[in-house]
């Protein structure tokens, strides 16, 4: 891919998601770029670009932040974030909280958005009123949430006895059952395009392993409206790997990675 090519679709990947990829990203924009175009039959990255800067229905862009988005995710990662959930939850309940919405905001596969559901029926009596909104820009990775089916590998982190509890067995891999699926909400969701249509007050944030993708200012209007949406006292689960540092907002620090309203 030469140096103009990749400009192009390095600004309009910003301009529709907020991805900044510097140019040490080149071979792998290339890369998947190039798969896309293989499954459209196209050859040559300009031809591929002008088809998809001239999208009419945004169906082709889309697919091509399909084609960019990195999914990396997987069950109880940052396990921290879990011990600390399911302590915050417990204490609300205890306090008399009976309503409780979190926002898995970049849920990838499913992982993320499962993981705190099985946290809130291993902490909260079943019956009680809790979602979770589950969002993500890429919808291929919307309809594998969706399904929630998952190959054995990615059951490693779950202990026999939560598997049981929350996955039935299939031919290929594991299901997730329907007590924990019900409890999640799928929608899509362009992190770098605020005000979001979500109405709050939400409990808990989690928006991890995303923001590394973004640049400052991208960051700040997401974190800002973070803020926005959350109850206050509320809390906002960033990646270890992330922080706000150098990002303005009101939010305080709990530790590192967890923020309060
Ligand atoms: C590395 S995964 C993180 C998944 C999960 N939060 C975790 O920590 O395991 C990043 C996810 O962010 C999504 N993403 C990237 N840019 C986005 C945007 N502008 N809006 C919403 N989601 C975005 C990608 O599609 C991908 O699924």
């Amino acid at each position: 891919m030469n140096d103009k090519t990749f400009e192009s679709f390095r600004s309009l990947i910003y301009e529709k998601s907020g991805i900044s990829l510097n140019e040490g990203k080149k071979a792998l924009v290339q890369a998947r770029i190039g798969k896309r175009m293989r499954v459209l039959g196209i050859d040559d990255e300009d031809e591929y670009f002008t088809l998809v800067n001239n999208d009419s229905d945004g169906k082709e862009v889309v697919e091509m932040l399909d084609a960019i988005s990195t999914n990396t995710t997987s069950f109880f990662r940052e396990a921290e974030h879990f011990d600390f959930f399911k302590a915050k939850i417990r204490e609300w309940y205890e306090q008399g909280q009976r309503k409780f919405r979190i926002w898995s905001a970049a849920s990838s596969s499913g992982e993320e958005p499962y993981t705190i559901a099985i946290s809130i029926l291993e902490t909260l009596p079943s019956e009680i009123d809790a979602r979770i909104l589950a969002t993500d820009i890429s919808t291929k990775i919307l309809s594998a949430c969706k399904k929630g089916f998952y190959v054995k590998e990615k059951l490693k982190p779950i202990n026999m006895e939560l598997k049981k509890r929350y996955f039935d067995k299939c031919e290929q891999g594991y299901m997730i059952k329907d007590i924990v699926k019900s409890k999640v909400l799928f929608k899509r969701l362009n992190l770098s395009t605020p005000p979001f249509p979500m109405k709050g007050p939400l409990d808990i944030i989690f928006c991890r392993n995303v923001m590394i993708y973004f640049d400052n200012k991208v960051r700040h209007r997401l974190i800002n409206e973070a803020y926005r949406l959350l109850k206050p006292g509320g809390y906002l689960l960033v990646g270890h790997a992330e922080s706000l540092t150098g990002i303005s907002s009101k939010f305080k620090t709990i530790k590192p990675s967890i923020y309060i309203k």
